[in-house]
């Protein structure tokens, strides 16, 4: 670890899982290259500072009320977000960056800000306040491009689709069938505040200093190339590749407590034996679908590791609405926990697959591993990462269609028992040591890297 200079990173991450791990790994790397770290964040959803000693955490308010922490409506949530935090945080930053004169300390030699592109209102702020501001993109490069094109494909009257072209290929956003954009545009109620917000997202982030972005040619070549050329943003690009295989000591960010059970009860099954099965923090299912699911995990007879967050279930606590004798019948083949060590989890050796929602997080975590994947996306992003799995690298299995138990219980046999499994399986490993290569000394995302530290 290199000698800690005197500059100071600000970071600002969104009060949202898929968000906290990329910026706290973040911060992580650039300790490593001698940075001091301090990160604002919201009360709502509020990193555990104890398990980052190393890092100054402060807290500003955000307005939420009780019921709106709890509001599925991820849209109306960061909306409330940023018209709320704009005040506390440009005060906050105010006194970090000039100290008042009876605390006796001086002003701070702060290097730059990095946020997320979800974050609208900061380059105002830091151009206030004369500081450089870096946008971290969480996301495939090609989605973040692509999104912002939303609200002029929906001016240029796209929507609706008809069901003979559901299939075809939207060229402005490969590879996306018009079928997939029709889902990730929502219904019409949806547009309005959903265009105004990435129109903003765009604003907000052509004048900065620079996108960080948790990608690496390997993924991205394509729309890394596209960006350069058609200059949608003329800042410097750095892909920095995942956060969390560079080399900085491991620590959780999780919000939820992991339930360690989890390894001690994968060590007892085979190499390669279990299906991991996650949706990731933020999905949720109806009470049918999660019955489908566990009817279709259970009649694969493979043993699985299932993680059902609390509240996950339309109108459950947890899985209450599990058959009676269900766990039973499973005879030890099957564990549901509420929060697992997923990096962990993807890493042991008897994990051969995973059901994922195809969050980009768990997307990365998941090829780092290689460990193939059956794809099933709900929303947003995961569409575009499902697509890539499926269609592009050819690693995983996408589900379509309505949730049911003999496409799951089919769609793991192809991928744990079947000779197709093996095929996709020889595939992501070719992946996995492509992008671990390009995090290594000389690989593509460690020269990007370097040049994001001598850019701050
Ligand atoms: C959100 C969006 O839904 C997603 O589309 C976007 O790409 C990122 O932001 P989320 O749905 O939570 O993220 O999914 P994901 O990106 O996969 O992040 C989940 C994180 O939680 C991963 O880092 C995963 O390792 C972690 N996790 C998940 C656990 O540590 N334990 C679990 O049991 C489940």
């Amino acid at each position: 670890m290199e000698k800690r200079n005197e500059r100071q990173v600000i970071l600002f991450p969104l009060p949202l899982q898929g968000c906290i791990n990329p910026m706290v790994q973040l911060a992580k790397i650039l300790y490593s290259r001698g940075f001091s770290i301090t990160i604002i964040h919201t009360r709502f959803n509020a990193p555990k500072s104890s398990d980052h000693p190393l890092f100054t955490f402060l807290q500003i308010p955000d307005g939420l009320s009780e019921s709106q922490t709890q509001s599925r409506d991820v849209l109306l949530q960061l909306t409330l977000l940023n018209n709320n935090c704009e005040n506390p945080f440009r005060e906050c930053l105010a006194k970090l960056i000039k100290p008042s004169s009876d605390s006796g300390t001086e002003e701070r030699k702060i290097s730059c800000l990095i946020d997320d592109s979800g974050w609208v209102f900061t380059q105002s702020v830091a151009e206030s306040f004369n500081l450089p501001r870096f946008v971290l993109c969480a996301y495939k490069f090609s989605f973040f491009l692509g999104h912002l094109l939303v609200p002029q494909i929906r001016r240029e009257g796209f929507l609706p689709v008809p069901d003979s072209e559901a299939e075809d290929l939207v060229l402005a956003f490969p590879p996306l069938r018009k079928k997939d954009l029709a889902r990730i545009m929502g219904t019409s109620a949806q547009s309005k505040p959903l265009d105004s917000y990435l129109q903003k997202i765009l604003e907000a982030t052509k004048p900065t200093s620079g996108l960080i972005v948790m990608s690496c040619e390997e993924l991205d070549q394509d729309s890394l190339a596209e960006s350069k050329s058609n200059k949608v943003f003329s800042i410097p690009i750095f892909p920095i590749g995942p956060f969390h295989i560079h080399d900085v000591p491991a620590s959780s960010s999780s919000l939820l407590e992991p339930d360690q059970s989890c390894i001690p009860w994968l060590d007892k099954h085979e190499t390669r034996s279990v299906i991991y099965v996650s949706l990731g923090s933020i999905a949720s299912l109806s009470e049918s679908d999660f019955l489908e699911i566990a009817c279709g995990l259970r009649n694969t007879n493979q043993s699985f590791l299932w993680v059902v967050r609390p509240g996950s279930v339309h109108g459950r606590d947890w899985i209450e609405s599990l058959p009676s004798g269900f766990m039973e019948s499973l005879e030890g083949k099957g564990k549901i926990v509420k929060w697992a060590p997923q990096l962990d989890v993807l890493a042991h050796r008897a994990t051969g697959g995973f059901l994922t929602h195809n969050g980009w997080n768990s997307t990365l975590e998941s090829i780092c591993e290689g460990v193939p994947m059956i794809c099933l996306p709900f929303v947003w992003d995961q569409f575009v990462n499902a697509r890539f799995i499926s269609e592009v690298w050819r690693v995983g299995i996408h589900l379509e269609g309505r949730i049911e138990r003999r496409e799951i219980e089919r769609a793991v046999l192809r991928l744990m028992v079947e000779s197709e499994g093996e095929e996709i399986r020889d595939r992501i490993k070719v992946l996995r040591d492509e992008v671990r290569r390009s995090v290594k000394q000389g690989g593509s995302a460690s020269r990007s890297l370097d040049e994001l530290v001598d850019r701050i």
